[in-house]
């Protein structure tokens, strides 16, 4: 793979984000709060060339907690180490100013491809599985320095 880039995520990227997820969970693509939160909360976009190819964006959960609203990466362009790096620029965006980050996954929600546990996304991204119900996982990982209880 080449001319792999990681950026921030932009307003501009909002309609080919939408365009991108639409092939994956037509339903599910509901982004007026992205519009609303993308300027405030930290979002990434890999981009393959001029294309965007993946993307991880957060909402805001609690003053100091963000939760990790997408993460989602082309299946042409998967299991490459990208969702990875995406985990962790957010992580570098939202340390600064956030003691946590959580993350859901169901595998009840519909999509156009069988569901897969992201566990080892997760778990090599350094989250814990913090809930556990008969369809749907939650992730969380604490950005605060180890023996910091946040004030
Ligand atoms: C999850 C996802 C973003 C990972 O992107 P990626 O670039 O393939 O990730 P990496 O190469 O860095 O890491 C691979 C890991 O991703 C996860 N993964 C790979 N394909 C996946 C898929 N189709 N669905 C869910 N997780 C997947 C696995 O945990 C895998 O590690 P493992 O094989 O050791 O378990 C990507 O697979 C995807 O977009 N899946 C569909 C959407 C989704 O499930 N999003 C997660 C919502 S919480």
């Amino acid at each position: 793979m080449s001319d792999i880039r990681f950026r921030d995520l932009t307003a501009d990227d909002i309609d080919p984000i939408r365009a991108l997820y639409t092939t994956y969970r037509p339903a599910g693509v509901k982004l007026d709060r992205l519009r609303a939160e993308h300027a405030t909360c930290p979002g990434v976009v890999v981009m393959a060339g001029e294309r965007l190819v993946g993307f991880a964006y957060c909402y805001s959960f609690a003053p100091d907690i963000y939760e990790l609203a997408n993460i989602f990466v082309h299946r042409d362009f998967r299991d490459a180490g990208l969702g990875r790096t995406l985990l962790e620029r957010i992580c570098e965006r939202a340390a600064p100013t956030h003691n946590a980050i959580v993350a859901v996954n169901s595998l009840k929600a519909e999509t156009t491809e069988p569901k897969r546990r992201p566990d080892g996304l997760y778990a090599r991204g350094g989250f814990d599985v913090v809930l556990q119900t008969p369809h749907s996982t939650v992730y969380a990982k604490s950005l605060s320095p180890a023996g910091s209880d946040g004030g």
